[in-house]
Formats: C-alpha cells, structure tokens, sequence
C-alpha cells in the first residue's frame, strides 16, 4: 500500500498557463520533481531574482538546489535539447549533477527525421487547405512530437533512450529506419539527400554518451523515493485541453498531458497523487489550429496578448486570446481530479472595464448546455453564454497578501471557485516568486 503523498500541478486550459511558476513555488515543499509527458513542445518560464529561465524539456524543479528531477518514460526527449538547457544552466552557473537529474532509459528519442516529418506533414496540410481542401493541419510546435509518439506506438522503428547507449543496435536499427524515412520525407516533399544511419548513429550515440550519467531505470527509482518518503511533485506539459484522449481532438497533442498521463508516464500508480493543483489563466489563450470559443478578435484580445505578452515560449508564435471559459476549465478540473486551483497572470485583467466569463454554451439547435465538449467539430460549433463582472482599475502586481486584492478582483476568484466546485489557493500577479498571493482562506473553500 502506497500512502498518498505526491502533488501533481497541471494546466486547465490549452497551455500556457504558468506551471513552470507554480512548479517552482511547490518545489520547495517537495523532494522530487517528475515530468511525466511532453517533449519539447512545452515551455516553461521561470523567473528568478529577475533572471528569465526558459525550460523546455528540464523540470522547472530544476532551478531548486537539492532537488531530484526526473524525466519520465512518457516523456519524448529530444537529446540535443536537452543539452542545450543543461549547458545553458551551466554557463549560468547552475550546474546539473548526475544526482540531480534522471532521465528515464525508456522515454522515446526525438530524431532528426521526426522534426523534419512534422514540419513537411504540416506544410502539406496547410497547402492543402490553401487550395480549398479541409485544413487538416494541427498547427503543430514542428518539434517532432507526434511522429516520435507515432513511432512508439508502431513499436518496431522507434528509438529509446536506453538505445543511444549501444552503438551497435543504435547503428542497426537507423540502418531499416533511415531507408524507410528517407522515402516518407521525399513523399512529403522535403527536398534534401537520403538520410545517412552512419552518421546518424555515431552522432546520437556521442549525445547519449555526453546524457549518459543521467540515464537510468526511473520507474524503480521513482518506487525507491516513495518507499523512503520522500514528496513527489508531478510537472504536466502543456495542458488537459491538448490531451491526446480527453482535448479537443484533433487539435490537441501527442501525449496524456492531463493528470491521467501520470501512471504510464512514471510507472507510478495515481494512489500516490494527494493533491492536484489545477493552473487556470485568468483569461484564456489557445496557440495552433482548434476551436476556442471565448476567442476575441477584438480589441480586448489585443489587449490582453500585449499586457499578458502572449506570444509562445516554444515558438514565439502570437497566442490566440479571449476570455476566460468556466467551462471548460471544470471539465478539465473534473478530469484530473483537482483539489485546488491556482489563478494566474490576474494582474493582466487590470483596467477592464467589465470581465466577460463563459459559463455555458449555446449549440446550434438553440439548446443550452453547461457541459464541455472535448471533440473539436462539436466545440466549434458552441456559441459562449456570458457572465459580465466588474472589473478593477488598479493595477495589482506589486501586492502582496491577499487583503490588497481589489473587492471585483477577489469577486472574480470567488466565482471561478464556485463554477469550478474547488478552491483557489493561490493567485499569481507577476512573473516572480514574490508576485504571488497564497490566499490564506481558500476562496471558494
Ligand atoms: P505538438 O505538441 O507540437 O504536436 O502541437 C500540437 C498542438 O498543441 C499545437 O496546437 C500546439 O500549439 C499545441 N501545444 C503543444 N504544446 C503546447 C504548450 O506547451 N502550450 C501551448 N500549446 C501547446
């Protein structure tokens, strides 16, 4: 019997919406950090004494001295990536230990081939489309992210961590898997030389040796730390709205982002979760293709992206934005089991006059339904039901308790508390770790 103990953190909305923050916050009270999901398409940023870390594929938790970050089996790693941010935390003088970082032998390897796969596939799409067929482009990161997953799943062509490890597998298999892609990227159009496993090999094989004294066997591991008590704080990426099963399909991601993902992810059953702390924006923003139905085209979307500075981490693509939909986020909260929330980037929703929330859709035979629909031909037909609230003129990022909320700032926490069926325990006002209020009396509780 496992005695629950661990903490998830996971996004309520299409991404976005400052996890890595709350990671970071939570990390103090936790031993080990665990990415469950994802690849490099996620995009953390963590500032810290006005220091702007960006994290893609390294746990937020690694900003944290004397914490354990792990990647997880589900976890799609792009190697050189990986070396980048490990690097890039070295030159700022964090270096990341061996003890610090395991790196699971079983989470898939993004190669070369499946970023190039997923760029050609979109483009295909998208020109498609242009010339009046159905857009079937996702609107994708190009990080490789689907075809890797595609690859674990077809099973036979796929490249594991583990692998980088022997050159004379590694070299076998790119031998079938180059021959095989070469010809699928020429079908897509990509107009470059036939893929060389030689060389291939010799390269991924020298990224595995430099990622080697953080590869390892995480699922025993991940048991050992629960058997020792130690506090495990589970990090999704991207967010429960792009979930491969329970998003808005197909316009989502390749992975289990919502808290389902944990269990085959880590290898953990989800009797270790205790807490799951759902991040909500306080507006709503989308990145990529997909319906969003509280999108607004107007000015106060224009607004909120200029003061949210919504343009993506990943990409530096300018996110879609809108209000904020109740809906939706119960759903995802319903979804993942939360039992808080934390309400992000308040600050940015200063100076509205009035704050429109969606808090039930109309479909197009007039019926009224306050249920989310996680299917994207459905969802894009739903016309939002809005609730007005005042907003506040003050601006709030430099409060700090929860006392100096504006009454219509703490009335808005209040009522995504209500909707939602569970409390807000911590509202974000800034980036830093100072702007952050922990609300001593759960609004909502
Ligand atoms: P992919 O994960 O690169 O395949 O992209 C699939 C869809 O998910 C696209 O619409 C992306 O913009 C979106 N997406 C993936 N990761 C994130 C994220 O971390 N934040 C926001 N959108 C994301």
């Amino acid at each position: 019997m496992m005695t629950p103990s661990a903490t998830a953190v996971v996004g309520l909305q299409w991404g976005d919406e400052g996890k890595g923050k709350i990671v970071d916050l939570l990390a103090a009270d936790h031993d080990v950090i665990v990415r469950y999901n994802g690849g490099a398409n996620a995009g953390h940023t963590v500032v810290i004494d006005g220091d702007r870390y960006a994290l893609h594929l390294l746990p937020s938790g690694i900003l944290s001295p004397d914490r354990v970050c792990v990647v997880g089996n589900g976890v799609v790693v792009d190697p050189q990536q990986l070396l980048i941010e490990i690097k890039s935390l070295r030159e700022r003088g964090r270096e990341v230990q061996p003890h610090q970082l395991l790196v699971s032998d079983r989470s898939h390897v993004v190669m070369p081939y499946h970023k190039e796969h997923d760029g050609a596939l979109e483009t295909v799409l998208a020109r498609a489309a242009d010339h009046g067929d159905e857009n079937l482009s996702i609107g994708t990161t190009r990080r490789g992210i689907g075809p890797t997953y595609a690859d674990k799943v077809h099973r036979s062509l796929a490249i594991r961590m583990g692998d980088l490890l022997d050159k004379a597998v590694l070299r076998r298999r790119l031998d079938i898997v180059c021959a095989i892609r070469s010809r699928e990227l020429e079908a897509l159009g990509v107009d470059a030389p036939p893929l060389d496993a030689a060389a291939l090999a010799t390269e991924y094989h020298a990224l595995g040796e430099q990622l080697a004294p953080y590869i390892t066997d995480t699922v025993y591991a991940l048991h050992d730390a629960v058997r020792a008590g130690k506090r495990l704080l589970f990090e999704g990426a991207n967010a429960c709205l792009l979930d491969i099963d329970h998003g808005t399909f197909p316009y989502v991601t390749s992975s289990n982002c919502s808290t389902l993902g944990i269990p085959p992810g880590t290898g953990l059953p989800g009797s270790v979760i205790a807490e799951t702390v759902g991040i909500v924006k306080a507006y709503g923003t989308r990145v990529g293709e997909g319906p969003f139905p509280t999108e607004d085209l107007g000015a106060s979307g224009e607004r909120i992206r200029e003061r949210g500075h919504e343009y993506g981490t990943t990409t530096g693509r300018p996110r879609r934005c809108g209000w904020l939909d109740l809906v939706a986020v119960r759903y995802s909260a319903m979804v993942c089991g939360c039992t808080s929330l934390a309400v992000m980037l308040l600050d940015v929703l200063s100076g509205f006059e009035t704050l429109k929330l969606c808090t039930g859709y109309r479909l197009s035979d007039g019926t009224v339904t306050d249920r989310f629909f996680p299917d994207a031909r459905k969802l894009a037909m739903v016309e939002p039901i809005w609730e007005t609230m005042p907003g506040w003129a003050e601006e709030i990022d430099s409060i700090t308790s929860e006392d100096q909320l504006p009454a219509a700032a703490r009335d808005y926490l209040d009522r995504i508390a209500d909707f939602v069926g569970c409390p807000v325990q911590i509202a974000s006002v800034g980036p830093d770790r100072v702007q952050t209020i922990r609300m001593t009396e759960a609004v909502g509780a």
